[in-house]
């Protein structure tokens, strides 16, 4: 922890020096969004100051450049999540269009009526709502394997749900609303073992830990560029290179074409096939010099300092009398969610923002969850690298005064 550059760090989010109701800014909504540093505001100030244009079309010199740095940002995923070739990148809106992409070309090619797609019960919405509407346009059946009261996934009723129909599985490596790091290891070896493609959803996973798709042979990995410390409306679609040629294009358009006539039309190669129209290029600069910014840090330094924070936050928590834990798995990535009695999450959310505190109040786009610990909605501190132990005393101090303020 001592040779975590946490100072450094700071002073690279400008945002951190705002003040908010006349108090320092602490902001624990990571797990919606994070903060950027400054390295990534100024590489897309610099893009459309300096190398704006777009990309692939152009033969005059800014076009060549933006096309370079967007390429380039493909080769720095590449190597951040360590896929086999920049083919299997696909740049897409987010983690939510990502696994719609899936969906609508993978799932509509392979899937069928009576086959099943197996989630968890601790699934985002947005891996959720795209497999039911396959489900209702193919009559395909989705089945949900069940946590426990620690918010962790009850593993032999997955595997048990693993059957002969089942056709794919979709599951979250950490959930947004509990912290729950899933044993996916242990999930992709029992889907290969039947030969089960398997998605991950890794937009809450990502910011917390290395990843490395190839080690974990998953077929699919998607995330959002927002939760990375890139900007917002960027996100990767990561799929194995044979399972995205096999794939018919998501959407029609620009870019996406190797040549058209009224006819017929023949798609461009990958990873150009799936992303039709102009991109959102800068965006894709940005999330390239995030990764910039990661990778000097180092994700397992990351990893290490955000586990120690969490136990520190935990701990505490555990000592307030009336507040309850919703998500206590054993592994754990930095999310505390949470219910003080006798006070609804929402007004948790106000009374802590009149402290300059920033966390979220909600169901977290995670409503089956909040029904599974019969509440309505909690309130969520969700960390990042550049928060402190000194930021958690504040939140505790501040969930005191409010339960005493309740009486
Ligand atoms: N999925 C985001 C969250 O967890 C928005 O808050």
């Amino acid at each position: 922890m001592t040779t975590f550059p946490i100072e450094k760090i700071r002073a690279d989010f400008p945002i951190l020096q705002e003040k908010i109701r006349n108090k320092p800014l602490v902001y624990l909504d990571n797990a919606a969004s994070c903060q950027k540093p400054q390295q990534v505001i100024d590489s897309i100030v610099h893009c459309y100051t300096h190398e704006y244009a777009n990309i692939h079309r152009g033969v005059h010199t800014l076009s060549v450049k933006a096309t370079d740095r967007y390429e380039g940002a493909r080769e720095k995923v590449k190597d951040f999540i360590n896929a086999q070739s920049t083919k299997e990148i696909i740049f897409v809106r987010g983690a939510t269009e990502a696994i719609n992409l899936v969906a609508q070309t993978y799932g509509k090619a392979n899937i069928k009526a009576g086959d099943e797609i197996l989630i968890t019960a601790m699934e985002h919405h947005s891996n959720i709502v795209p497999w039911q509407m396959l489900c209702e346009e193919t009559g395909a059946v989705l089945k949900v394997a069940p946590i426990n009261l620690q918010g962790e996934l009850i593993f032999a009723e997955f595997e048990a749900l693993i059957s002969d129909k089942t056709k794919l599985i979709a599951v979250v490596q950490m959930s947004n609303a509990l912290g729950t790091v899933n044993p996916v290891d242990k999930m992709i070896a029992c889907a290969k073992a039947k030969n089960i493609p398997v998605l991950l959803d890794g937009a809450q996973a990502i910011p917390h830990m290395s990843v490395d798709v190839q080690a974990l042979d998953c077929d699919f990995y998607v995330f959002s560029g927002h939760k990375l410390y890139a900007p917002a409306g960027i996100g990767v679609l990561y799929g194995k290179q044979a399972l995205l040629e096999a794939m018919p294009p998501y959407q029609g358009g620009g870019d996406m074409i190797r040549k058209v006539t009224f006819e017929e039309t023949e798609y461009n190669t990958l990873p150009y096939k799936f992303e039709a129209g102009t991109p959102s290029i800068a965006d894709v600069i940005g999330l390239g010099a995030a990764i910039d910014y990661l990778n000097e840090i180092g994700m397992d330094n990351v990893a290490a300092y955000e586990a120690e924070l969490l136990d520190y936050a935990t701990e505490k928590a555990r000592k307030i009398k009336g507040l309850r834990i919703i998500g206590e798995a054993a592994e754990k990535g930095a999310i505390l969610s949470f219910v003080l009695d006798n006070i609804h999450p929402h007004d948790i959310g106000t009374m802590l923002d009149s402290l300059g505190i920033a966390v979220r109040a909600g169901h977290h786009c995670a409503m089956p969850v909040m029904d599974f610990f019969e509440v309505p909605a909690t309130a969520r501190a969700s960390f990042a690298m550049y928060n402190t132990k000194e930021e958690v005393d504040v939140l505790m101090q501040g969930i005191k005064s409010l339960i005493e303020m309740f009486g």
